[in-house]
């Protein structure tokens, strides 16, 4: 059950990400920067970045190169959650400094070794002059006009309707991520931009053992008296310093699965 006036508490989540500029001063890409905006050529035309994301969450999903091992995997399983990520409005691309022509030849390699059906229905980018690469802090400018090595590492950039960084993982070439992980933390922004929530450790799966799975806590900024307002049912956890700040909602169950 998703308690029911939780939705007019002000945003606590709103009210953090105001306190990052929009810009950063010193040039590198942090979270709660606008992210830079760009034009590429992808496997489905030429793309105007900040077009194709207008007013929309998105990810922008790094590999290191095409016709690679664990990159084949990659593209494959997220290829399978395409449709989820679609669900949930969030705009997908992948990007590596490799050719457009290369890209949608190894897109066969992809589709071949994914042993479930899948079709590659998202735009990749080719990066050859690496300015992508290197505006969203993936490469570092001296090693623009390096050919071959350094790649591109395993980047994940998930991005708000505002256009900011909500969330940035940075994998080495020799770790494949999870594609639940990603969806997961997709689930978690989302929740908590809409509720003054924070998912805990492992969230969905946390307080299991006091009857609570899946329960968020509420963020500090919410009030003693906002808490008794917005989340009349919140349960507070004691803990031997006798402050009440974990408190459990279970607001964070609207999303996730059983
Ligand atoms: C891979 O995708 O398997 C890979 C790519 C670059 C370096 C090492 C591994």
């Amino acid at each position: 059950m998703v308690e029911g006036k939780s939705c007019s508490v002000p945003s606590g989540t709103e009210a953090y990400a105001k306190l990052y500029p929009d810009k950063s001063s010193d040039g590198q890409l942090r979270l709660g920067n606008v992210v830079p905006d760009f034009h590429a050529e992808t496997t489905q035309g030429p793309m105007h970045w900040y077009e194709y994301i207008e007013g929309s969450w998105a990810i922008l999903f790094s590999h290191p190169a095409d016709f690679t091992p664990v990159c084949t995997t990659e593209i494959g399983r997220l290829a399978l959650k395409y449709d989820a990520l679609k669900s949930k409005g969030v705009k997908l691309a992948t990007l590596s400094c490799d050719k457009v022509d290369d890209h949608t030849k190894w897109m066969d390699d992809v589709v071949a070794h994914c042993e479930n059906n899948v079709t590659i229905d998202f735009p990749i980018i080719g990066d050859e002059s690496r300015e992508v690469s290197i505006a969203y802090g993936m490469l570092d400018p001296s090693n623009k006009d390096d050919k071959g090595l350094p790649l591109t590492c395993r980047a994940v950039f998930v991005i708000g309707p505002d256009k900011k960084l909500k969330l940035m993982m940075n994998y080495p070439a020799s770790v494949g991520r999870n594609m639940d992980e990603i969806m997961r933390c997709v689930e978690a922004l989302q929740l908590s931009a809409k509720h003054s929530v924070a998912t805990p450790a492992n969230w969905p799966n946390n307080h299991e053992s006091i009857g609570k799975k899946g329960w968020a806590f509420l963020l500090p900024t919410v009030s003693p008296a906002d808490a008794q307002q917005y989340f009349p049912d919140h349960h507070t956890c004691k803990v031997p310093s006798g402050v009440e700040y974990l408190r459990l909602s279970n607001i964070g169950r609207e999303t996730t699965e059983e």
